[in-house]
């Protein structure tokens, strides 16, 4: 049985609410823990189910993690024997693929299940494998791992541009390989997302020497060891931008506290093209969303662009509001699984290529729909809080993946969210989708020249 959300939308939302830690700077922080030498201690993490699986993760491998309701966490990865990470947990969670870089750092080699297929569009990693390549290791594919092998890893330069951007993950694993690699790595298209900076933040504070985290060219000399540490992880900016989108379609007033404001830039500049007030300090929004707004034409971009994981959500927005709206997505030109589900709810949607025309529409109507990744999810309870009528949202376990309690903090504002649960008769295995085609498992990874994107 999978829980669902039963939601009676027109209530606009009033009133206080916090932002939890991020996900994204969380779990590649959790995974560099798996490269440390000492006692890390962890705050500002939020419970989410992805937190919990990447703490199995580290535990099956050998870590000992504990968890308190704080939202801290400890990770003692001292006594950690294995380098193996196993399919069973890689394919509940992509960013599992965060622990390739940290266990070939450690023990000079790792075996990591290939994440698998993705339904938020295609998502490759041969970045980070180019890249660890680069710094010496011999890397190849072998029924479904990846094995890595390389116990005298040494600085290189490295170029990380894909064809769609630079890569989150992808700099961040490179980034704790080169951090215990010998000499001097020169990071060229690292990607700029305040998390990626988090992460180097993060690794600092136990003994890293990275400089530039947080703009495309990061240089980082090698160090033999990383110690204990106590690190703060950033509040999660995409839930702020969710949680302000939510007062927006309901024409509501919310404060949002523990908003990470200075990475919003282009999301508040979204919110100023939409016409909807928004005032921010450093670390408070508040949205006082008037009845009219305009249409807009938003692009989803690497960071400081408007992030691709809030397009969704301002696709359920625009949705609602009269005239044409146009989204583009450079960054997953697939990302559209949502659009059908708004359809269903009454928005006018079309998808041409990576971007989607919206016709506003006057008023949402209700309807069953079905999450299909964890964003497009919060763009349906969006889209539910607006529409008239009793919307019932299926397959919730994608939210949970990536809110905590998202449905208590919109209760709390005046939302009418019901948790239940949605049966046996409606259980649907979760979608395993295995994009790698056959022969690309027999590719092996070398160094290659920058601009050669394997
Ligand atoms: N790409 C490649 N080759 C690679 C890696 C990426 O071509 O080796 C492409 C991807 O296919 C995509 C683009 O580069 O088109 C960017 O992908 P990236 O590697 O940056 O994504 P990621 O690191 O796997 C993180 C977040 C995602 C977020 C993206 C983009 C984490 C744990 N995940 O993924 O978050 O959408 O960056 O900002 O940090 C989410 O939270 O909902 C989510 C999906």
């Amino acid at each position: 049985m999978m829980d669902m959300f039963c939601v009676e939308g027109g209530h606009s939302l009033r009133g206080t609410v916090s932002v939890d830690g991020s996900k994204n700077a969380s779990l590649p922080i959790m995974a560099a823990t798996l490269a440390i030498d000492g006692e890390v201690i962890l705050e500002q993490v939020p419970q989410l189910q992805d937190v919990a699986t990447m703490q199995q993760l580290l535990q099956s491998i050998g870590a000992a993690v504990e968890q308190h309701t704080d939202g801290t966490i400890c990770v003692d990865a001292r006594d950690v024997r294995s380098s193996a990470a196993p399919y069973e947990l890689v394919r509940q969670m992509r960013a599992s693929v965060c622990v390739l870089g940290p266990l070939l750092a450690r023990f000079g080699t790792a075996r990591v299940s290939l994440p698998g297929g993705c339904n938020i569009g295609h998502r490759p990693i041969d970045l980070h494998l180019r890249g660890l390549a680069a710094l010496g290791a011999d890397i190849r594919l072998e029924a479904g791992y990846i094995v890595a092998e390389g116990s005298k890893l040494r600085g290189a330069d490295i170029d990380l541009c894909g064809p769609h951007g630079p890569t989150v993950t992808g700099t961040c694993n490179i980034l704790i390989a080169a951090t215990l690699a010998k000499g001097r790595t020169i990071i060229r298209a690292a990607a700029k997302e305040p998390e990626v900076e988090d992460f180097a933040r993060f690794l600092n504070a136990a003994g890293a020497k990275i400089f530039g985290a947080g703009t495309s060219i990061v240089e980082i000399d090698g160090v033999a060891q990383l110690h204990d540490v106590r690190h703060t992880v950033i509040p999660d900016r995409i839930e702020a931008t969710t949680l302000a989108l939510a007062a927006a379609i309901t024409h509501g007033d919310v404060t949002i506290l523990n908003a990470p404001t200075t990475h919003m830039t282009y999301v508040l500049n979204a919110f100023n093209l939409i016409g909807i007030p928004i005032e921010a300090t450093h670390d408070t929004l508040r949205i006082r969303a008037a009845s009219i707004q305009r249409p807009a034409r938003l692009t989803a971009e690497p960071y400081p662009g408007l992030p691709t994981d809030c397009q969704a959500q301002f696709m359920a927005l625009l949705s609602t509001i009269a005239g044409k709206s146009l989204i583009t997505d450079t960054v997953f030109p697939e990302r559209f699984m949502h659009a059908a589900e708004l359809v269903r709810m009454g928005a006018n949607i079309r998808i041409q290529g990576n971007s989607a025309i919206i016709h506003g529409v006057t008023r949402l109507s209700a309807a069953p729909v079905m999450a299909s990744d964890l964003r497009a999810s919060a763009a349906l309870v969006l889209a539910a809080l607006a529409a008239e009528g009793r919307s019932e949202i299926r397959r919730v376990y994608h939210l949970d993946r990536g809110y905590h309690a998202f449905e208590q903090k919109l209760n709390q504002l005046g939302a009418k969210i019901q948790r239940t649960n949605d049966g046996p008769q409606n259980v649907v295995p979760r979608p395993h989708l295995d994009s790698l085609q056959p022969e690309k498992q027999r590719i092996s990874y070398r160094h290659t020249e920058p601009g050669d994107h394997m």
